[in-house]
């Protein structure tokens, strides 16, 4: 049996990892990451480092594990991520079952917190469920408690429900009917801009917790236009942007 322990690593600085992150990764002995390309292998250079900065003893390893190709062409999203998962998982079971020994300990660094739309626990389901994998979790600081931080706001307010969602489902369906605080992530097409803005209020963070971090907060109405313009700033420079962000709408009175 192999123990893979899921490390949420936060935004990638160092200051982010919790005591228990820092005494997983010293734990490991070969870390495992997807080879993606562009801004995924920038990623992968940034674990590369935080495990450099903070592990302080160079007997452990990294491998890239090649990623199978998605099909992007189907409308079926739903479906053709959890058959992209299962082909992840082979490759993955069959990387480490020729990197590690039996009895070694293998690591994986997930962004933010693996409990947020990260696919590595679903990835590794198959490995846990027949027996080969024993898999341990250790959470980390998401983008959506960086993006709360810098605001200085409480996501949830008294008694009331708060949603997690993606800009595709935005995009798609526009706010949830009945709630009233929604953050959104994934969404690479702004779709707050389609979002009818009257009495909505958004907090947005890019690169939150990194060099380029922006937040911007006001009136849907008022703001968008400028987070565009920070975003695409941002985008211009560095070849990529990651944005997270809250829409808030007042609380009818019962
Ligand atoms: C694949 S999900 C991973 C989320 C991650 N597991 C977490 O806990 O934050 C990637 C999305 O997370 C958000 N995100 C990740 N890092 C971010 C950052 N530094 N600043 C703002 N949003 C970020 C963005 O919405 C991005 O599209």
């Amino acid at each position: 049996m192999r123990t893979v322990r899921v490390i949420g690593v936060g935004m990638g600085n160092p200051r982010h990892l919790t005591a228990e992150a820092v005494d997983a990764l010293r734990s490991v002995d070969v870390f495992f990451v997807p080879e993606k390309g562009s801004a995924a292998d920038e990623l992968v250079a940034l674990r590369r480092d935080l495990c450099r900065a903070v592990i302080g003893t160079d007997d452990y390893r990294f491998v890239t594990v090649p990623d199978p190709p998605r099909d992007r062409s189907t409308t079926a999203y739903a479906q053709a991520v959890q058959t992209w998962a299962a082909a992840r998982g082979d490759v993955l079971l069959e990387t480490m079952e020729a990197h590690l020994e039996p009895g070694q300990t293998a690591g994986i660094l997930a962004w933010g917190d693996p409990a947020f739309y990260d696919s590595t626990l679903r990835v590794l389901d198959a490995g846990r469920t027949t027996g080969r994998l024993e898999v341990e979790v250790v959470p980390g600081i998401s983008s959506i408690q960086m993006l709360a931080a810098a605001h200085r706001i409480s996501l949830t307010r008294v008694g009331q429900s708060l949603q997690v969602t993606t800009g595709r489902r935005l995009a798609e369906e526009g706010l949830p009917p009945g709630c009233h605080d929604v953050v959104v992530m994934l969404d690479g097409r702004c779709a707050f801009q389609h979002v009818g803005p009257d009495g909505v209020q958004i907090y947005w963070g890019a690169d939150l917790g990194g060099p380029d971090q922006a937040i911007v907060s006001g009136e849907l109405g008022e703001v968008a236009d400028a987070i565009l313009a920070r975003r695409a700033e941002i985008r211009s420079r560095r070849g990529w942007v990651m944005d997270t962000y809250l829409l808030r709408r007042g609380i009818p009175h019962r």
